[in-house]
């Protein structure tokens, strides 16, 4: 496996292969690789000759008062789990690499980027969507891979992909859970033994709720507010719970068509999130 700390080397490395006639997939992480990333690496190998994983800890993603500063990091890790799946590169710039002084330029996704998380997390989706942009120059993949895990991240980027004509085919994983139901993320690292336990009516709140809708109720307050319930006997704070249109994010009323159910949750310091679609 290689690793490529600057823009210019991986740059010239991929282009080489890419003139060879080899096709490139690509993973965008954080780092702190766990099962969720290592699915998108695999199927990333899986259809690809070539799968770049990027490790990145984005600052224009993060708000001021979040976990930017403790975000955990350990590459050593990220590098054994990443060829464990099959990545061939991992491309980790620094910060300077990437916003270099005088840095000005971002992208923003109307509308898709304002409700949900990016109501509870000002400017979070133009940070994604600007280093995601970027990454895509760099590395120019054939398909890049996504977690339904971040459910208005991959529509975001789907809608900036189509809106700035960018040649990469998005493709959207199915989320990766414990044994226990609790969606695998890097930041359940912070939970306590206790918190580890609250953070289960998450998705414990969404099997519930599809038990409902395949049970026959269709109106949207009632699953939301079985959802609500259920959240608040576990002494967490609600972000928001929502019932929306998969495609769309615009709030329903009544569940048809392809809806996604989408809860933000915050248990201690820790905030998680978690979703599912369903159809109906
Ligand atoms: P990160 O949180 O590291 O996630 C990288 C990718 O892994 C995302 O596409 C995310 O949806 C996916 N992922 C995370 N947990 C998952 C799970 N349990 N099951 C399936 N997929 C999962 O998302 C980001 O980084 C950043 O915003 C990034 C796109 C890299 C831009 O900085």
């Amino acid at each position: 496996m290689i690793i490529f700390n600057k823009i210019d080397e991986i740059k010239l490395y991929l282009r080489k292969q890419q003139n060879a006639g080899q096709t490139i997939g690509f993973v965008p992480t954080m780092g702190y690789l766990h099962e969720g990333h290592q699915s998108l690496i695999r199927k990333a190998a899986e259809e690809n000759d070539i799968t770049v994983v990027s490790i990145f800890v984005n600052p224009t993603q993060f708000g001021p008062s979040e976990d930017l500063a403790k975000y955990p990091r350990d590459l050593k890790r990220d590098e054994i789990k990443a060829k464990e799946a099959g990545a061939h590169i991992i491309f980790h710039p620094d910060d300077k690499e990437m916003y270099p002084e005088g840095y000005k330029t971002y992208i923003e996704v109307e509308e898709l980027s304002d409700v949900l998380c990016g109501a509870s997390r000002k400017g979070h989706f133009k940070g994604v969507a600007t280093v995601v942009a970027k990454l895509f120059n760099i590395v120019h993949p054939d398909k890049a891979y996504f977690g339904q895990k971040d459910a208005q991240q991959a529509l975001v980027i789907k809608q900036m992909v189509k809106d700035l004509n960018m040649d990469t085919e998005i493709v959207v994983c199915p989320i990766i859970r414990e044994e226990d139901g609790l969606a695998k993320s890097s930041r359940n690292v912070y939970l306590s033994e206790d918190e580890r336990k609250r953070s289960l009516v998450l998705s414990k709140s969404l099997r519930r709720a599809q038990e409902l809708i395949e049970q026959g109720i269709t109106d949207a307050k009632i699953i939301r507010s079985e959802i609500v319930g259920m959240i608040e006997k576990e002494n967490v704070i609600i972000d928001y719970v929502e019932i929306v249109s998969a495609d769309t994010l615009k709030q329903v009323d009544k569940i048809e068509g392809k809806i996604l159910i989408a809860l933000a949750v915050k248990v201690g310091n820790t905030r998680l999130i978690d979703n599912i679609i369903l159809e109906r």
